[in-house]
């Protein structure tokens, strides 16, 4: 097992920067998610990380050792690094056995040594008994094992998985989850994993990774992001943050901040040692906006979306624009061009505003 170290990295294509200053330091064992708009550079860094691109600035260290920075590149098959693709591209014509022990033919690796490690591999993925099929008759969560004991076969110190779950159905890809979660307690192994899939990156990643336009944005626990966003980005990214601008009348001890939000007064989380007051822009979620009485804020709902037990509804207050978005428990209903009032019962000071 190793840790990964992504220092100061940069990559352009052309005079475009894929990646700018790049920083990620990935402690051996930890399974970290790399989450992202398209084209925010989550592949381009796992590449760099593979050994398929050179970084024009940089360096990239696996397990202690230097493997890239700008006059280094040490080859992928020297790396001891593993990266499982979205389609996994097994070979239709060899079976699952072959398909797992290719590189370590390859390699030349004796026959017994090969079979006993093609075995092991399978058997990390819960495959055994399987090798003699062709993929065509695997299912496509089963084919995706393979691939995964294919990368597995070389034993690598670090596996990269780009969104290996994206072409699977809603509950292959549960179960696919919870086979990674196990696979990554069983072995220890540190794991960078590229997703779409927001709830996918809590369930499974100790330390989520958020990319935006070739930066780093902020690399913190599931729950960090969620109850602290350090951008307005990350605040609308993860789960759908509202981002209202406010205005911090007084920073209070403890943490919490009194603002000043959409006409009321309410009392905020901020980041502990928060020494501005003034505008600002705050994180609201759905959870901190609760029915109110008469003194509420009044707001009139522009859509009611069922949900099964209650409905989301999305509403816009007095004279604003940007819409809000809370959860209303069934028997309670709200229909389009209704008002109705609400308070906002907490939220959080985003601390870097302005970038
Ligand atoms: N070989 C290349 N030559 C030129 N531009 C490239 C190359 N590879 C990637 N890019 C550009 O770099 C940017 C980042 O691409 P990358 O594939 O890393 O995005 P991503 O975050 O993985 O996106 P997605 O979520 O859609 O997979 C994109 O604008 C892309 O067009
Ligand atoms: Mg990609």
């Amino acid at each position: 097992m190793a840790g990964l170290k992504i220092e100061n990295v940069t990559k352009t294509f052309g005079d475009y920067d894929a990646l700018s200053n790049v920083s990620l330091d990935v402690a051996n064992g930890e399974f970290v998610a790399v989450l992202g708009p398209s084209g925010c550079g989550k592949t381009t860094l796992l590449r760099l990380v593979a050994g398929f691109e050179q970084v024009n600035q940089g360096t990239i260290t696996v397990g202690g050792k230097e493997m890239s920075n700008p006059k280094l590149n040490v080859p992928p098959e020297q790396r001891r690094v593993g990266i499982v693709f979205q389609n996994y591209a097994l070979w239709p014509h060899m079976s699952v056995s072959e398909n797992v022990g290719y590189s370590l033919k390859v390699a030349k690796v004796d026959k017994a040594e090969r079979d006993r490690r093609i075995l092991e591999a399978l058997e990390l993925v819960d495959l055994q008994g399987y090798g003699d099929r062709r993929p065509a008759n695997l299912s496509g969560g089963q084919r995706q094992r393979v691939a995964l004991a294919r990368c597995l076969v070389s034993a690598p110190s670090l596996v990269l998985f780009d969104e290996p779950l994206a072409n699977l159905d809603v509950h292959l890809r549960a179960s696919m989850e919870d086979e990674f979660a196990s696979f990554h307690k069983r072995t220890g192994t540190t794991i960078i994993y590229i997703t779409h899939d927001q709830a996918e990156a809590m369930a499974l990643a100790d330390r989520i990774a958020v990319m935006d336009k070739g930066h780093l944005v902020q690399f913190a626990t599931p729950r960090e992001l969620y109850e602290q966003p350090a951008t307005p980005m990350v605040a609308s990214f993860i789960a759908q943050g509202m981002v209202f601008p406010a205005k911090v009348l007084t920073v209070e001890e403890n943490g919490q901040c009194k603002v000043e939000v959409l006409g009321q007064e309410a009392v905020f989380r901020c980041r502990p040692g928060q020494g501005v007051t003034g505008d600002a822009k705050v994180c609201i979620r759905a959870a901190d906006i609760i029915p109110a009485a008469k003194d509420g804020i009044e707001v009139s709902v522009k859509r009611s979306i069922y949900r099964g037990g209650g409905s989301r509804i999305e509403a816009v207050a007095g004279n604003e624009t940007q819409e809000l978005h809370f959860d209303l428990a069934d028997p309670k209903r709200l229909a389009e061009g209704e008002t109705t009032r609400i308070a906002i019962a907490s939220g959080w000071v985003i601390p870097e505003a302005n970038v």
